[in-house]
């Protein structure tokens, strides 16, 4: 959620700033704001509630010359979206601007002690606190008044703050909400994602919490609150523009759902051993002795990655024979988690930087715990802080709806499970028939991608239903809460996902005439005691939609609809029953007219708590 863009150099900074913003919307926001000097010692300021292009199009036609500018995109915590509660807000001075993203916990007993030394608030928000600290402590050096004014504030922030006397300068710091800092010639970016910086510069810096960096057109410099010097290391991005862009697709979420073949390949890439049937995954940093004492996996996540993670933890005990647990990030965090020496943990985000998942990762390691991550986002918090890991390399997710980070965060815990089963029990012959499934999946995926006509049907079939009931056994019990996800995050269509078998222990009382009950029914183990439970819901006259294999006759005569996915290794068919899924949630609210990428109330990061 929300969205931070800063820029001091040559160059104007509103186009850039705005430029920025637009790189951000995916993020979520409902209202955003610009600021820069007015070049009469004062801070010009530009902002509103609703989208960028209301921003935009309100816009001065003449901006104040400057150099440079910082700029915001809310989610809101603390007062409501409006013009007067956008960022950036002004000291009572105006003449220092502070962007904010995250929450100042003290934000009441700093407003009232701030009233009482007669500084008079605009707005409701808890940011607002910051520029006025800030001023409070102003003495011709903006970085000193800053780190005074932050060690008075509790909870977090990434900031940026400028001062109309020193119109050569940003002042950067994190705590607890990322910041990235763009080295340019001569000019300096920040952002809160690096998307708003790609298309200027792909030298990065990632502050870590507790840090304050000083830009200017010079470069930067990073200190701690004591003013102790740290060093930073300048990062290379590793993709382009081009992959934050919608190219020829009319959204991220679909570009995203076709680019899976793609992400797929890239993450088999290198650490797929065919000869061996076994996977070659740097990064971990466990020697061969510490993967011997594995004893029991645990996997920590949130949303989409969670259900990821429940489809992985399956291959995880299937090949590996050993436990695999999987926990809600929010709950473990605050569960006083019994963390034990041969556990492995990992944390499962494709952001990186989810407060949840963030915080449990945090708390395992303070007990010791050894907590990996498997992330997306290069350099995000939880790929620092952990102690190795993962990237599933599937490129920048935009879409709030996560969809090609589902199926590679699964390939990138399939090829940990295949190489602790092949240190175990697991035979090269077996490893090499899980290789060669994998191997087969990116065409296997663009096949049931070709079907997106036919989804589109069954997508517009269930537009009117009140309730949608997604059911699947094994792995598809994950694939099943995936794809309710999918479709009531975009659609807003009431819909759930339960274990096949668990629809008799309740929600068969939901079922009526009609009612679109869509069953994930591979050829597998398990497909004989799901087209039992078709057969119950066909005698409640309840709409069967079916994902199944070709051919497969028993499930196409009980079904009213279906999408035909191909076979593949039973333990790998969620890489393809869920694609369907991701397409009716597309589809259904493309019909509906609803925003696809931005749906209501979500954000692609959930940074707070
Ligand atoms: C999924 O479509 C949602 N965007 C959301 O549930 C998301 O998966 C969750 O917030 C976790 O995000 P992360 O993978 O970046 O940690
Ligand atoms: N807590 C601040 C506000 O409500 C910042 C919210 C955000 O991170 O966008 O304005």
């Amino acid at each position: 959620m929300c969205g931070i863009v800063g820029y001091v150099g040559a160059k104007a900074p509103i186009p850039i700033l705005v430029e920025g913003l637009k790189r951000l919307e995916y993020r979520g926001y409902d209202s955003s704001g610009v600021a820069t000097m007015n070049g009469e010692g004062k801070v010009f300021v530009h902002k509103r509630a609703g989208r960028i292009r209301d921003l935009e199009h309100s816009m001065p036609g003449e901006c104040p010359k400057a150099n440079v500018g910082l700029a915001h995109t809310r989610w809101a915590t603390h007062g409501e979206p409006n013009d007067a509660n956008s960022h950036p807000h002004l000291s009572h001075d105006e003449k220092i601007a502070v962007v904010h993203n995250g929450i100042v916990e003290n934000h009441s007993s700093l407003r009232t002690m701030l009233m009482g030394e007669g500084v008079a608030f605009r707005s409701d928000t808890d940011t607002e606190v910051i520029p006025h600290l800030i001023a409070r402590f102003y003495e011709g050096d903006l970085e000193t008044a800053v780190k005074r004014a932050l060690h008075l504030i509790q909870g977090t922030y990434g900031i940026v703050a400028m001062h109309s006397e020193e119109p050569d300068k940003l002042v950067v710091a994190r705590n607890g909400s990322p910041i990235v800092l763009g080295v340019g010639d001569s000019e300096m970016f920040v952002a809160s994602d690096a998307p708003a910086l790609v298309a200027h510069t792909k030298q990065v810096v990632y502050l870590e919490d507790g840090e304050i960096a000083v830009l200017s057109p010079e470069g930067f410099r990073t200190t701690d609150l004591s003013d102790r010097t740290i060093q930073k290391d300048v990062n290379e991005l590793d993709w382009e523009i081009e992959e934050i862009e919608r190219g020829d697709f009319e959204h991220f979420m679909l570009k995203e759902i076709h680019e899976q073949p793609l992400s797929i390949d890239r993450g088999l890439r290198g650490r797929a051993m065919s000869d061996f049937g076994d996977a070659k995954l740097g990064g971990l940093n466990l020697d061969r002795r510490a993967f011997f004492d594995i004893k029991r996996v645990c996997l920590i996540a949130c949303g989409t990655s969670l259900h990821a993670a429940m489809a992985a933890s399956y291959l995880i005990e299937e090949l590996a024979r050993i436990p695999c647990a999987v926990e809600i990030a929010s709950e473990l965090r605050y569960r006083n988690p019994i963390v034990d020496a041969n556990t492995l943990y990992f944390a499962v985000s494709q952001s990186g930087e989810t407060a949840d998942t963030l915080a449990a990762m945090r708390e395992v390691r303070r007990k010791g715990g050894i907590v990996l991550g498997v992330v997306n986002v290069v350099g995000s918090t939880i790929a620092r802080e952990s102690d190795g890991g993962m990237y599933i390399r599937s490129g920048p997710e935009i879409a709030v709806a996560s969809t090609k980070a589902f199926t590679s965060q699964l390939l990138a815990l399939t090829l940990f499970a295949l190489k602790i089963g092949r240190m175990r029990d697991l035979s090269s012959t077996a490893g090499k028939q899980l290789i060669h499934a994998l191997n087969e999946l990116p065409d296997q995926i663009t096949t049931v991608l070709d079907q997106s006509d036919s989804v589109k049907e069954i997508a517009h079939s269930i537009l009117d239903a009140s309730y949608v009931l997604f059911l699947g056994r094994g792995g598809n019990y994950a694939t099943a809460l995936e794809g309710a996800l999918k479709l009531k995050e975009v659609s807003y269509i009431q819909c759930e996902g339960f274990a096949a078998a668990e629809m008799k222990h309740g929600p068969i009382a939901l079922i009526g005439d009609g009612t679109p009950v869509i069953f994930l029914c591979p050829r597998d183990h398990l497909r004989d005691k799901t087209l039992s439970n078709m057969e119950e819901v066909k005698a409640r006259k309840g709409r069967i939609i079916a994902v199944c294999n070709p051919g497969d006759e028993r499930v196409m005569a009980l079904a009213d609809a279906y999408i035909e996915v191909p076979e593949t290794h039973n333990l790998l068919t969620p890489f393809l029953t869920v694609i369907p899924l991701q397409l009716i949630a597309y589809h259904a609210a493309l019909a509906l007219g609803l925003d696809v990428d931005k749906p209501r109330n979500l954000a692609k990061s959930v940074t707070v708590e």
